[in-house]
């Protein structure tokens, strides 16, 4: 029994179903099955992933679909510890970049499948004016601020509201940024929802609210090789990115403060683009990204929810769709892996191994007049939606 109230702890709306206590060494390894009924078709199961360095509990949740998807998200950081899907001979393979323990991930790290906030991408020199007072943030990115700071979102653990079953499996996570963390005004309470489909597609519901005037961009920073093969690049996938324009950066990849038109550029992503194509041309973006590591402004912003960009790995034939209602996209090709980090079964993370696409509003938006804005105030509900969708072709 008391392992039944230790399993159910923090969890709203969930029967178990089946428990399943195995020794792995002296460790005993608790995994529990949140399941609702016989018939529902997604699963979500729990198991203790390790302890943080002050002794907090990480938890990891592995929601499993009938369609060969699992994907394994733990509550440090609401990381994206694994996601695996089938590829065209219905074989399914990891497609994340991801490290083995819980201690890998408390190091330092490129954001490895975290969630980030409170503001995802860069801040000139880590400061920020609101009715007119100054903010100043960590400058953890040369002079600029980046990702939320050194700890940001990325390095909390989150609690869960609610984890269960059914047509769907959603893993409810929350977390509270205290006023002035990371320098960002505002207590801030944050839930970010996980939603496993059975057509293979994972929501990310983001919602925030806020009790003083502050600023919000969260985003997903999961890394992906569709290949299934970490020690490929990922300069062969096909890229799609529903964007007439570019936000271009300075040397630091501070915008400008233009936007300009992508056509007989590199950057030209609205029909199928290899990534590895022109990734080293002479080319003043991609020399200051030292490959592509640039927010692209989004079509049909009026439209809401609408397709934003894909990647597809023509040997594996896995197609990621990304959908939004953000205004912007960044794609990130991995240039600073550098084959240091481990893989989850020996060997190292090298360059351009993983890409992300990171949906967000623009960089910087805070200190750019004409960029839409990331003002969340009282009052104001923060909502927005990203899905992952994979297939195979
Ligand atoms: C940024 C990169 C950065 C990477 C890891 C990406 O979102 O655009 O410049 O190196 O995150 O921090």
């Amino acid at each position: 029994m008391n392992v039944l109230k230790r399993c159910i702890y923090g969890i709203s709306i969930v029967s178990l179903a089946s428990m399943n206590i195995q020794c792995k060494g002296d460790k005993k390894v608790e995994e529990t099955k949140l399941e609702a009924t016989a018939t529902d078709s997604v699963s979500i199961a729990k198991s203790e992933f390790g302890k943080t360095a002050k002794g907090e509990q990480v938890d990891l949740y592995t929601l499993k679909n009938q369609k060969g998807m699992e994907v394994n998200i733990m509550t440090y950081g609401g990381i994206i510890t694994s996601l695996k899907v089938p590829n065209k001979a219905g074989v399914s393979e990891e497609v994340v970049i991801g490290f083995s323990n819980l201690e890998q991930y408390t190091k330092d790290n490129p954001y490895f499948g975290a969630l980030i906030g409170r503001y995802g991408n860069r801040i000139a020199k880590g400061k920020f004016t609101l009715d007119g007072k100054e903010y100043t943030l960590a400058a953890n990115n040369g002079k600029n601020a980046l990702h939320g700071g050194p700890e940001g979102f990325h390095r909390k653990v989150w609690t869960v509201e609610e984890a269960k079953s059914g047509a769907n499996a959603t893993l409810k996570l929350k977390y509270v940024s205290k006023d002035l963390e990371e320098g960002y005004p505002g207590n801030l309470t944050v839930f970010v929802t996980y939603t496993l489909n059975n057509d293979n597609s994972l929501d990310v519901l983001y919602e925030a609210t806020t009790d003083k005037k502050t600023i919000v961009n969260l985003t997903q920073h999961s890394y992906f090789n569709l290949s299934g093969d970490f020690t490929k690049t990922i300069l062969d996938d096909e890229v799609v990115i529903d964007a007439d324009k570019l936000v271009p950066v300075d040397a630091d990849l501070i915008p400008t403060g233009k936007l300009t038109d992508v056509t007989n550029t590199p950057f030209d992503f609205r029909k199928p683009r290899v990534i590895g194509k022109d990734i080293e041309a002479k080319d003043d973006q991609l020399i200051k990204g030292k490959g592509y590591d640039h927010c692209w402004v989004l079509n049909n912003q009026d439209k809401g929810d609408r397709f934003a960009a894909s990647a597809y790995d023509p040997t594996s034939g896995r197609l990621l769709e990304v959908y939004t209602d953000q205004p912007g996209i960044q794609l990130y090709t991995g240039n600073f892996l550098d084959g240091t980090l481990p893989m989850r079964n020996g060997g190292t993370y090298a360059h351009r191994t993983g890409l992300c696409l990171e949906t967000q509003h623009y960089p910087d938006s805070p200190n750019q007049k004409d960029f839409p804005s990331t003002v969340l105030s009282p009052g104001e509900n923060y909502k927005t939606k990203t899905t992952f969708k994979f297939s195979v072709k």
